[in-house]
């Protein structure tokens, strides 16, 4: 089986929310205050995402990944990675995690079948980190990265949102920081995801920025990954010490590429970041569809995926979902 959308894109990727809270409110992401979160109910249970993950394996789905708000804010958050786990067909599961909860959790879900996490980190500095995800937890992240590392996660990879005027202080040091630890360190532009208020063009740091300032320290070469198509352009130090990426969302879009649909934590399925419209998987799986009904429903919901996110096209508009809610 394979999804194929009508733009001849392969959908093997599906990222399933397993909540909309999260314990920070990174300025990118959420308003300070306000914001409203669905209720427990409307959450999906762990048996209800694993119905819609195995038919979506059967339908062709290869890789899952965990996301938020704050994933691991579902303290059972291993015992859903188990039950992935045991799917055949499903090559590969990751997490994005915003880390504060790691040190405690690397262990057991490692032990869960867990190998691939990517911790939110956007700055280095303690204050610094503080202003952009209004919490004070620098030093939890930074532990729970030492705990993945730890306990053998692999890859590790560091998700940094460059902002104009904030990261080109810090890309340096970022750059050094894969350099000397076994983590990839990627850059994403900034996308007006944020519930109104912090993105403008003005804000985004374009990717090729960063990686020229890097080049200039330290040169870099393109690391070539074949098969499934990554919104990471990578490269390696040509040293060898590390590797960086850039996500340019933004000004070099990878939309025509894109492979991915999203679940998120109620149950809609979502077929672009930017996209508003859904499928109500939840009132199918609550109303006794049986699996084919909900196979159907996720390969029509593919076939209606959208072309790209039109940020850079005159009338774009901006959803209204912030990134917690469609789940990073
Ligand atoms: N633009 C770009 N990246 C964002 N993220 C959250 N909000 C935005 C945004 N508006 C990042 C988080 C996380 C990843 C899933 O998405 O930092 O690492
Ligand atoms: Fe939470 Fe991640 Fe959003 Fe920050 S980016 S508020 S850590 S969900």
């Amino acid at each position: 089986m394979a999804l194929v959308d009508t733009f001849g894109r392969s959908i093997v990727n599906l990222r399933v929310s397993l909540t909309d809270k999260c314990d920070m409110r990174c300025v990118y992401c959420m308003p300070e205050e306000g914001m409203r979160f669905f209720r427990g109910a409307e959450i999906l249970t762990f048996d209800e995402i694993e119905r819609v993950v195995r038919v979506a394996v059967d339908l062709g789905i290869r890789k899952v990944r965990l996301t938020g708000g704050e994933p691991l804010l579902r303290p059972d958050a291993p015992e859903i990675v188990s039950r992935l786990a045991r799917i055949e067909g499903l090559a590969d599961i990751g997490l994005t995690t915003n880390g504060v909860h790691l040190e405690r959790l690397a262990a057991p879900l490692h032990e869960a079948g867990l190998r691939r996490i990517n911790v939110s980190l956007d700055s280095l500095d303690p204050e610094r980190f503080q202003r952009i995800t209004r919490r004070a937890a620098f030093h939890a992240v930074m532990a729970g990265l030492a705990a993945a590392e730890r306990v053998g996660f692999h890859p590790i990879k560091v998700n940094v949102v460059a902002v104009h005027g904030t990261t080109e202080d810090e890309v340096i040091a970022f750059a050094e920081l894969a350099r000397r630890k076994p983590y990839q360190v990627r850059f994403i532009e900034f996308m007006p995801l944020d519930g109104g208020g912090a993105w403008s063009r003005e804000a985004v740091l374009p990717g090729r920025e960063i990686l020229a300032r890097i080049h200039a320290r330290w040169p870099l070469v393109p690391v070539s990954r074949n098969g499934h198509a990554e919104p990471a352009t990578v490269f390696r130090f040509a040293d060898g010490r590390g590797e960086v990426g850039i996500i340019p969302t933004v000004t070099e879009p990878f939309c025509e590429r894109c492979n991915r649909i999203r679940l998120t934590a109620n149950g809609q399925l979502h077929t672009c970041l930017f996209g508003e419209r859904a499928t109500d998987l939840r009132a199918l799986l609550r109303g006794g569809a049986s699996d084919a009904e909900i196979a159907r429903a996720i390969a029509d919901a593919v076939l209606h995926k959208e072309p790209g996110h039109a940020i850079n096209e005159p009338g774009f508009r901006r959803p209204a979902h912030t990134m917690s809610r469609i789940g990073g």
